[in-house]
């Protein structure tokens, strides 16, 4: 009987479990043996690898987190080291892996596969910014998490009059900032797709406070700004009283959406499919839609294009 392992990598995200437990009820319907690896690359590389049933993904589709546990492993990028995770598959005769996980988690996989795995990748990270597909498993749950936090500073942001600025995760993605802060009304979105000059953002911030505007709302990205000094020179230049929230990995926490199970349960499945079908190493994406299986390859080679049009789109809506 043919058998799948299944391992999350990178960042964890809500949705992953729903994920696992759609390969193995699904691969079970099939025939096909599924294994769990623990802790990712680390634990694939460390042979943390185990056999499960039916009954070790119960009880897990509305839990956040990844049942099997994740990690980072930055040697996975040798060859030797990749080669090893490959043999401790063989030696059980495992070789088909589902890897979920980020565009670093594809890469990996793609450097796997040289050594007769055949990976099949399902996109399981809040960023947004894995290839081939418009939505990741746990970019709606990170998404409705800032909303409803950025909605919380309203609130006292409005009765202080203040300017408050919003920092959210999206590694060098800007998906989480944009949606938020159009889903929140925000006066500005920086993002590494749309960077203002210091200058701009000042500029843009004193005149709304001139046009009357009784608080603003900034949503940044990390890794753009030092968002405590943004604040600062906000307060100086505009006359508002700013205060800096980090929003941090409260974003990757948390139930999954009725949106990230579904998406997360469809792609599960359609692995499965990939299998069965006789794909070569590949991964299952959202695109338009519809749940479609493409090359690893020809995905990761594809350079993302940032929806620009939704940063225009925002200046008309705050
Ligand atoms: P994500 O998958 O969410 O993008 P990371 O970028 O941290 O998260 O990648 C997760 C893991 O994937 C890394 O710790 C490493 O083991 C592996 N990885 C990342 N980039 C590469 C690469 N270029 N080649 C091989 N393995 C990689
Ligand atoms: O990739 C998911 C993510 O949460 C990014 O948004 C963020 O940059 C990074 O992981 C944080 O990583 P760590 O959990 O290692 O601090």
């Amino acid at each position: 009987m043919e058998r799948i392992a299944v391992l999350t990598s990178g960042g964890d995200a809500p949705g992953m479990n729903a994920a696992i437990r759609a390969v193995v009820r699904a691969a079970l319907i099939e025939e096909i043996i599924p294994f769990v690896v623990f802790e990712g690359y680390k634990g694939l590389f460390e042979d943390n690898i185990q056999m499960v049933d039916r009954s070790f993904v119960s009880e897990c589709i509305n839990r956040g987190g990844t049942i099997i546990g994740t990690a980072r492993l930055p040697q996975f990028v040798n060859d030797d080291v990749q080669k090893k995770c490959a043999d401790n598959l063989k030696d059980k005769g495992i070789t088909n892996l589902v890897v979920i996980g980020g565009d670093g988690s594809y890469r990996g996989a793609l450097g796997l596969s040289r050594f007769g795995i055949r990976v099949i990748c399902l996109p399981g990270t809040i960023d947004n910014d894995a290839p081939g597909t418009d939505y990741t498993i746990g970019f709606d749950t990170a998404l409705n998490t800032i909303v409803e936090a950025i909605d919380r500073l309203r609130d006292t942001s409005n009765s202080h009059q203040r300017c408050s600025i919003i920092e959210v995760m999206g590694r060098h993605c800007g998906d989480l900032a944009v949606h938020a802060g159009i889903a929140t009304g925000a006066e500005l979105i920086l993002s590494s797709e749309r960077v203002m000059t210091k200058e701009n953002i000042l500029d843009e911030l004193f005149n709304a406070k001139a046009s009357g505007k009784r608080h603003e709302l900034v949503v940044v990205s990390e890794n753009l700004f030092d968002v405590n000094k943004l604040a600062e020179e906000i307060e100086e230049k505009v006359g508002m009283e700013t205060r800096a929230t980090v929003l941090g990995h409260i974003q990757r926490g948390g139930r999954p959406s009725g949106k990230d199970r579904v998406l997360a349960s469809l792609m599960g499945a359609r692995a499965i499919d990939a299998l069965k079908m006789d794909f070569d190493s590949c991964c299952v994406g959202m695109v338009n839609n519809q749940v479609v299986v493409q090359d690893l390859k020809t995905c990761l080679d594809v350079v993302r294009m940032p929806d620009l049009g939704m940063y225009t789109d925002s200046e008309r809506l705050k």
